[in-house]
């Protein structure tokens, strides 16, 4: 399926688990792939895989919490293959050091916050004026299940995702008048190495881990949404928080 023919997407925390699938599947409908990510031999990795499979990809070395990182992430991406249409924030992630409100330390506070929220913010702020140039596009944010439901134990992560759902809203508005569609997945327990890790060791993730209807998501069925929203397939979908979760808010 040609869906993205022509077009150049920078995919950020491609270096591994949902942003490298989606990376491999938009290389594979035929987009030109920017891998962003602050492991330069992971994200070397992806561009590998990428071009054994006859795709065109370059790797970007950055950490999305800083803007002066962003800003050259997305002027390398624009030399490199002549423009922008589709930026997906991906990087991100939850560690075992967030908890109650109570008892998470300031430090994963501020650390998913930087790393969640405001590098989706910079990745935006770099990038929309590209979109803009290219006559429009889309943006794929990455928040999560938990940013939909109450669950206890994960407040710094709820915080950032919540914060990612509220701007994907705001900035559909901002920017629909230029064509630009802003959406947001909400995965749930997605099996990526990272997460395998954090299952084994979190009984709140294992709790919301067996409500699961269909069973737990790979990271292909979140990049499949991704490539959607990406695609002029979703050309009227903008502004939307979607779930790829299993069930697991309505049950
Ligand atoms: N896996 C899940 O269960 C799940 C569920 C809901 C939402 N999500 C979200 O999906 C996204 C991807 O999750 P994943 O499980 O694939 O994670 P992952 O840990 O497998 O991959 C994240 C990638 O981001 C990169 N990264 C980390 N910090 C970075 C930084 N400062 N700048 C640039 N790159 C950085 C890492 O090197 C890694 O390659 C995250 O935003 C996560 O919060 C995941």
């Amino acid at each position: 399926m040609n869906t993205l023919i022509d077009k150049v997407a920078l995919i950020t925390g491609s270096g591994s688990g949902i942003g490298r699938s989606a990376a491999i599947l938009f290389s594979q409908a035929g987009a030109k792939i920017s891998v962003a990510d602050v492991n330069a031999e992971h994200g070397a990795t992806t561009v590998n895989l990428i071009e054994a499979n006859g795709g065109q990809a370059i790797f970007v070395e950055c950490d999305v919490s800083k803007p002066e990182n962003v800003r050259s992430m997305i002027s390398t991406t624009v030399k490199a293959f002549g423009g922008l249409n589709i930026l997906y924030n991906n990087a991100g992630g939850s560690t075992m050091m967030d908890g109650r409100v109570t008892e998470a330390p300031d430090e994963e506070f501020w650390r998913v916050i930087g790393l969640d929220l405001y590098g989706t913010f910079l990745g935006c702020k770099y990038a929309i004026p590209e979109l803009i140039k290219a006559g429009g596009g889309s943006v794929i944010n990455m928040s999560s299940n938990q940013a939909l439901m109450g669950v206890a134990g994960r407040i710094c992560y709820t915080a950032a995702k919540g914060g990612i759902a509220s701007m994907t809203r705001a900035m559909a508005v901002e920017y629909g008048g230029h064509k630009i569609r802003v959406n947001a997945i909400a995965p749930s327990v997605t099996l990526t190495e990272r997460v395998k890790k954090l299952l084994e060791q979190s009984t709140e993730i294992q709790k919301q881990a067996e409500r699961h209807l269909v069973g737990l998501a790979e990271p292909e069925d979140v990049a499949n949404l991704a490539l959607y929203l990406a695609s002029d397939q979703s050309a009227l979908i903008t502004g939307q928080v979607i779930s790829v979760d299993s069930g697991v808010t309505i049950s």
